[in-house]
Parts: structure tokens; sequence; C-alpha cells
């Protein structure tokens, strides 16, 4: 058997970072470049700072990805970015279906599975990230919600390929609250079983997100069946990122 992939520790920029995050990310890749890190490290800045960041961390330890794109490779699509575009830009991952972007954009699983489509064909490796609010939790769905979005945000032609699952319960993401590790260890083990289930070779990490911090990050990275970290708020400082990263 392959040893298993090394995992994923992503920051997500979400809408923040002007010109003075570029330093953030030097700063972060001096250090990664003194002292390479066990993990892939990857930045997911706005879509305005893919190529700017791509060409300042070119040829060091960081990875650049983006945090959607469209479905579509080009046309008339006023204000949207393909993800064509944002490999062309330098990208090489996309996080898809965040739960910000299912929330406010109103994106279902199924605009999901086209933009998953999208990132195959353009050659970016998809994030895709699935959780349960705390009312689903707290109604005992969290496994059925979770299940069900697994099942309709991820296309066939996912098998064989590298891609990348993030498990961030709503709940949990900007709250400074995290499930006990044990619940993290059950959904994740969860979500491989159902990975077994469709994608016989499939070994995709899958990313716990939601809260994580320098405080929680040994322990939430040591846990059973967690292949990286998708990364909010702590990502926008190297400070408080690289502990995170070293936590592997
Ligand atoms: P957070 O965000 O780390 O700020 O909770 C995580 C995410 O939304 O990916």
């Amino acid at each position: 058997m392959s040893p298993p992939p090394r995992k994923l520790v992503a920051g997500n920029w979400k809408m923040n970072g002007l010109d003075d995050a570029l330093a953030e990310a030097l700063e972060l890749a001096r250090e990664l470049t003194a002292r390479p890190p066990n993990c892939r490290v990857a930045l997911c800045p706005p879509a305005t700072l893919v190529h700017r960041l791509h060409e300042a961390l070119r040829g060091g330890a960081i990875e650049v990805g983006a945090q959607t794109c469209h479905a579509e490779t080009s046309g008339a699509y006023t204000g949207e970015v393909s993800a064509e575009m944002l490999r062309d830009a330098g990208a090489h991952l996309v996080i898809l279906g965040h739960s910000e972007r299912r929330t406010y954009a109103g994106e279902t699983n199924e605009d999901v599975s086209r933009k998953v489509l999208a990132a195959l064909r353009a050659g970016l490796e998809p994030v895709v990230c699935v959780g349960e609010t705390l009312a689903q939790r707290e109604a005992g769905e969290a496994f059925d919600v979770v299940g069900g979005q697994m099942d309709g945000s991820l296309p066939e032609a996912l098998q064989g390929r590298r891609f990348a699952l993030a498990y961030e319960p709503v709940w949990a993401i900007g709250t400074g609250l995290t499930p006990a590790i044990d619940d993290i260890e059950a959904m994740h083990a969860f979500i491989r079983s159902r990975l077994d289930e469709r994608f016989s070779t499939s070994s995709a990490p899958i990313l716990y997100g939601g809260s994580v911090n320098p405080k929680n990050a040994a322990a939430i990275l040591g846990a059973r069946e967690v292949g990286g970290a998708l990364v909010g708020g702590a990502s926008l400082r190297a400070e408080d990122f690289l502990p995170i990263v070293r936590a592997e």
C-alpha cells in the first residue's frame, strides 16, 4: 500500500487582503523555506490577489488556491471568474461549496458539482466543503446532511482524480467553537467510508475546518482520519498560521 498523502493545511482568506497581505504571505514563505513543513501548505486569497501571490511565492513551498469558480469556461457571465482564469493566474487549488457560498450565494449541491467538473477541466484540485448547521446537529441530522452534501456535490468524474474534502461544521466557522475530537473523528470516519464506497481508489485527504487556531491545531491534526485543516481567521497572519502548519 502506498503511504498516505501528506496532510494539507490551507488558509482561506475569505474577503480579506489588500496589498499589505502579500507581506504576511512572504513572511510565511521565508519561515517555510528556512524549515520546510511536514505538510502541504496552501493560501487561498481573494481572486484579486491570486496572481500576485503566485508571482510572489513562485518556487516556494506554498501553493496558491482560490475560493470559488464559475462552472463555465468563459462567456457572458458578468462579474464571474472561471476555473481556467484562476489556473491561468497561477492557482492550483480551489475551495468549492464553502458554507458561506452555500448561504450567501445560494449555491446548491448541484452548483458545487458543476464547479467541481470545471475545476477538474481546468486542472485545479477541488477542495469540497461539507458540514451541518447547529440546528441540524442538535436534531441528530449531522451525518445525513453531510452524506447528502457528499452525494450531491461530488461528481463521478472525481474517480481517480486528486481532490480533498473539508468537513466544516457551520456552527464552528468563525465562532471559536469546535466539536469534541471524538465528534470530529466520528464524522471523518463516516466521510471516509462514504468516499470509499463511491471512489474505490480515493485517498483524498479529509480536512477539518472551523475555528482551527494555534492552540487546538495539534489535537485536531492528530485526530484519526484528519488529513489537514482549512483555516479561516487564523490564516491571515503569519504568526498565527505558522504554528498551525508546524503542529503537523
Ligand atoms: P475559521 O474559518 O477558521 O475562521 O473558523 C474556517 C473556514 O471558513 O474555512
